[in-house]
């Protein structure tokens, strides 16, 4: 008999890990807006009360089973658009036309929402909420946000978030190399994080621009928050920056979106400035990544000698709680 402490590890993550996603910019939610996302196999219906508030419903409407995405918000509730019933953020009835009362039982089933980084995120999970992804070196508050366009890649949610640590590809994608040995860790539970300080061997524009910011030591720190966010934060000795990627699952494929950030203050127009500057050195350096990973069937043979980091990493990933179907499994 195999005794199970020697049995090969099966590379197997949730297809959608029990995790807080990043489902849209704050700004696309003004008061009284309506927003339907699609997450692995399931819709959400976000809106924003008079009040300021967010709430996050399933799509299809206790009563009957209309779709809220088509409804309206009015006051603290969204309002069906069949039988007008209306749902406050727990998913409550209010009155409903006519003067009657809905039943005790009703109830539509609601998501935990929270705001961070100028973006709404639901927490899609079993057991109670996480903390919201955010960054370790900077308060909020410190930062201004700019949230990217989304970009579909047509791969599995696991292949961009094992991909920050994957320490070969950073030669060979990034043109960055490493002056020391990567330290991996989990700081607490459903967060792994890697730090490492790199050079630059990369010849373009953008490498060019970093080796000069940073003296040619560039300090970076990665977190990846239950699966489904990556933050980056770098120190490049005179500044500091920091970039989230979100990943929302979509059937087989994953949706990527960029949140770029710079601090606040300076003279007027500076933080604006530099924000523009961040967004052009990270999106030169995602495009490496989106261009390498679109079609990947992601299949890794351990053991992945020299890349010990990625291979702790798909440990972790592999034993995440969260919703497994057929998408999740390695195909031989
Ligand atoms: S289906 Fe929503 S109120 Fe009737
Ligand atoms: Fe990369």
């Amino acid at each position: 008999m195999t005794d199970p402490a020697e049995a090969p590890f099966v590379f197997d993550p949730p297809s959608r890990p029990a995790a807080w996603y990043l489902l849209a910019p704050s700004s696309a939610l003004p008061r009284g807006r309506v927003l339907t996302r699609r997450i692995g196999q399931d819709e959400v219906v976000l809106f924003r009360a008079e009040s300021g508030n967010v709430g996050a419903l399933a799509p299809h409407c206790w009563h009957m089973g209309a779709h809220l995405g088509n409804g309206c918000v009015t006051g603290e509730h969204l309002q069906c658009p069949l039988h007008h019933w209306a749902w406050d953020r727990e998913g409550v009835p209010g009155q409903i036309p006519g003067g009657g009362r809905a039943p005790a039982s009703a109830r539509q089933p609601g998501y935990a929402v929270a705001e961070r980084l100028g973006g709404v995120w639901v927490w899609m999970g079993d057991g109670p909420p996480g903390p919201v992804p955010g960054f370790e070196t900077f308060a909020d508050d410190e930062l201004l946000t700019s949230h990217g366009r989304p970009v579909r890649l047509r791969c599995a949610w696991y292949a961009p978030a094992a991909n920050g640590f994957d320490e070969q590809h950073l030669s060979t994608v990034h043109g960055r190399a490493l002056r020391e040995r990567p330290q991996v860790d989990v700081p607490e539970p459903g967060r792994m994080r890697m730090r490492y300080l790199s050079r630059v061997t990369g010849t373009g524009l953008a490498d060019r621009v970093m080796k000069r910011l940073s003296g040619d030591h560039i300090r970076v720190q990665i977190n990846c928050w239950s699966g489904a966010t990556v933050t980056v934060e770098s120190d490049l000795g005179r500044t500091r920056s920091a970039l989230l990627l979100a990943f929302v699952p979509v059937g087989g494929e994953v949706e990527v979106t960029p949140v770029f950030t710079t601090r606040r203050g300076g003279p007027p127009g500076m933080a604006r400035l530099r924000l523009a500057v961040a967004r052009f050195l990270f999106t030169r350096f995602i495009e490496k990544d989106v261009q390498v990973m679109q079609g990947m069937r992601f299949r890794p043979r351990l053991p992945l000698r020299g890349n010990e980091a990625l291979e702790t990493f798909l440990r972790w990933a592999s034993a995440l709680p969260g919703e497994r179907t057929p998408h999740s499994s390695t195909t031989p």
